[in-house]
């Protein structure tokens, strides 16, 4: 790894960069084209030279782009937005039917029982912090039973366990070692919970849920899915996996506006104290005493999101929508570019957790010799306008695991990607090996930035660029 805080000379703004856009090749193949129109297709970015290109977005797996249709959704029903579930004007009763029928469709889209119980929430994070609130617990306010979780989770998908009785299973180097381990410490002691991740955010490496469900529930323990990564991939089916709990965030499966949700058994819903006292949480106060709603509504204190909600609705009927099996085509015959392209390069390394992995969603983790993930991030943005990830994603105990520390590298896809973008990032780090950066790189707050960037965002993103804050305390290397 450079040590030294500036990489490479400053040269004139001569790279020629390769005409994607013209790529010619049969148009039905698999991958050539986006499976779905997303917002922000053909966004146009600046590059360090002073030329521009068309934005690779390759970091879906942070924040996906809004499913055109879903932001068609939102300019129809915008002008009826009101509030929901508190008043008797026209558009407020349309709010609250549009809410009511979010609702109902996000159950469908994940397969819900008929008494599963749906709460919005604003994300991931919120929906799993939700359920840790609802775990029963003993007459001490103690949870009655452990929440069981692999080491190799998310933090959102960990910390709120933490905070309460919890064991932790350190995952074997194959899926097959993993769910021995898992089996052998639900038989030696009973848990309430077994939280566990639907795919790596990491490494996009799905696990098998059908066979972990039945070996928690044979020891009495429900299961809840973190399927923050798993359900813009993979359809997800409450009833027939037996998985009792889900959460997803509507802004990873092309939802942006700040939306989540929860789905899952009503008893320890309806059991726990109201997640966010407020309005709308309860059926009647008096100054001593209160009567609670039941969930969902118990744990949807304040005025609802509707917007949030009606746009992750409108994302899962548009996934569903789709041919079954032509989501898994698109992204694995992306994946596998990406994958296979990255792996013929010296000094680039795939990480991966399990060794006998059967499938992945679009997620690719790498690292490239010489050169720190954060490095090759700025690279890749300011000479090539490709959007990665680096870091160390949430997940510091993976990231031990996989023995990489100071973060890696990951590239992810969706139904905007298509294979010419998957190529614009294997030929970029090709570049970067074989000729090196061509600009002048330093660190400035922990982040890696072109020297003299010259760069501007639009006047209403209100700063330049690189100014507004440096890398997350969690992301970058160094502890603060
Ligand atoms: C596997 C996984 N779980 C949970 C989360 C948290 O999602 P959010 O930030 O939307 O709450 C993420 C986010 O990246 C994730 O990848």
């Amino acid at each position: 790894m450079p040590l030294i805080d500036v990489q490479a000379e400053r040269c004139s703004p001569d790279i020629v960069l390769p005409s994607y856009e013209d790529v010619s090749a049969p148009t039905d193949a698999v991958g050539v084209r986006p499976l779905l129109p997303v917002v922000g297709a053909n966004l146009r970015v600046p590059l360090v030279t002073g030329q521009e290109t068309t934005y690779a977005n390759l970091d879906y797996a942070a924040s996906a782009p809004c499913l055109e249709e879903v932001a068609a959704h939102l300019t129809e029903v915008l002008p009826y937005y009101a509030s929901v579930h508190r008043g008797a004007g026209y558009a407020s009763q349309v709010s609250t039917s549009l809410y009511e029928n979010a609702r109902a469709q996000v159950a469908a889209f994940v397969g819900a029982r008929a008494d599963d119980v749906v709460v919005f929430t604003r994300n991931t994070t919120d929906a799993l912090n939700l359920l840790a609130h609802c775990v029963p617990t003993d007459g001490a306010g103690e949870r009655a039973g452990d929440v069981l979780f692999l080491d190799i989770e998310h933090h959102a998908n960990l910390l709120p366990w933490q905070r309460g009785r919890h064991r932790y299973v350190v995952a074997g180097t194959t899926q097959r070692a993993t769910l021995v381990a898992l089996r052998a410490e639900l038989a030696a002691r009973p848990a309430a919970l077994l939280a566990i991740t639907g795919a790596s955010n990491v490494t996009g490496e799905v696990l098998p849920l059908t066979e972990i469900v039945a070996l928690a529930h044979e020891a009495g323990a429900r299961v809840v899915l973190d399927a923050a990564q798993l359900a813009p991939h993979r359809r997800i089916d409450l009833a027939a996996t037996g998985v009792d709990y889900v959460a997803f965030s509507g802004h990873k499966v092309y939802a942006p506006l700040g939306s989540g949700v929860l789905v899952g058994r009503r008893d320890w819903l309806d059991e726990a104290p109201a997640y966010l006292p407020g309005g709308g949480a309860v059926r009647e106060v008096t100054l001593t005493g209160t009567t609670w709603a039941s969930a969902p509504q118990r744990h949807e204190g304040g005025t609802p999101n509707v917007l949030g909600a009606a746009a992750l609705a409108r994302a899962c009927l548009v996934l569903a929508d789709l041919p079954e099996g032509a989501l898994e085509e698109h992204e694995e015959a992306l994946r596998n570019r990406l994958a296979s392209r990255l792996d013929a390069l010296a000094g680039v390394r795939l990480h991966q957790i399990w060794r006998d992995s059967p499938s992945a969603i679009g997620v690719v983790a790498f690292t490239v010799e010489g050169y720190e993930p954060g490095f090759v991030a700025a690279y890749l943005s300011a000479e090539h306008g490709i959007g990665v990830r680096d870091g160390k994603f949430c997940a510091h105990p993976l990231l031990s695991r996989l023995g990489a520390q100071a973060g890696t590298l990951r590239a992810s896809v969706g139904v905007g990607t298509t294979l010419s973008d998957v190529d614009r990032l294997a030929d970029a780090v090709e570049r970067l090996l074989s000729v090196g950066p061509r600009w002048e790189y330093a660190r400035v707050e922990g982040r890696w930035s072109p020297v003299g960037d010259p760069r501007t965002a639009p006047a209403w993103a209100g700063a330049s660029l690189g100014s507004a804050g440096g890398a997350s305390p969690c992301e970058s290397g160094t502890i603060r």
